[in-house]
């Protein structure tokens, strides 16, 4: 299962890549906007952190316009994923660009039949949003399950990405079963190290060492 994390930060990239743990960024245009500054010049500075697939959204709402745009935004960094809203327009931009090659991750999925006309379309990612359908009263891992089955049915190469991830039980559910990619908001990301028990444990094991310092370590004490 890869990692992605959903954020623009760069800070946060740094942080959590520097602990080997993550293979790719997810941004978006409201997560883009948050950080104040030059698209491309950010897009290019978290290509360079990460070292992986970075998904930077196309703004246009027409085919003609977002296939430009996506050509551009393939060219800031070979590590560039072009994402495309799951819109008809989207769909068709998609089908372009992935035939030139570019890799796109259809974004706004939230319906399976939508899942599989990007995968038809020749999508490299389909993003499900299962965060805002559980804030709807649906249940968004359902999704996951259901786009998992249609593409193993058809052997769909288009890889399924988690997102609108809240918490570390959505991980855990899509881990369960078998999604691609999961893309972590910083703060889900952070969550997934911690356990009180862990905490205590160690707490523990360092007190009963440091209680029998003399007899296990005598070295360490004469130094
Ligand atoms: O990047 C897309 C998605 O992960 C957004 O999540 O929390 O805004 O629903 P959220």
């Amino acid at each position: 299962m890869k990692f992605f994390l959903d954020t623009a930060n760069v800070e946060e990239i740094r942080q959590a890549t520097s602990l080997g743990l993550i293979d790719g960024v997810t941004t978006n245009p409201s997560l883009v906007a948050k950080e104040g500054r030059p698209f491309d010049e950010l897009i290019h500075e978290i290509c360079e952190v990460v070292q992986g697939p970075v998904s930077a959204e196309v703004v246009s709402t027409e085919a003609n316009a977002m296939i430009k745009e996506g050509r551009s935004l393939a060219e800031i960094h070979e590590h560039v994923v072009v994402k495309c809203p799951l819109i008809r327009e989207g769909l068709k931009a998609t089908r372009v660009l992935a035939d030139e090659g570019i890799r796109v991750n259809v974004t706004l999925c939230f319906s399976p039949t939508q899942a599989l006309l990007a995968a038809k379309a020749g999508a490299a990612y389909i993003s499900p949003f299962v965060g805002r359908l559980d804030d709807i009263s649906y249940d968004g891992m359902d999704l996951i399950g259901q786009i998992l089955a249609i593409y193993q049915n058809y052997g769909f190469p288009t890889e399924v990405l988690v997102a609108s991830i809240r918490h570390p039980k959505h991980i855990l559910d899509a881990a369960l079963m078998g999604a691609d990619v999961a893309t972590l908001p910083y703060k889900a990301f952070d969550a997934m190290f911690n356990h009180p028990l862990t905490d205590k444990g160690l707490a523990a094991f360092l007190a009963d060492w440091e209680e029998a310092r003399e007899t296990v370590a005598p070295e360490a004490v004469e130094a």
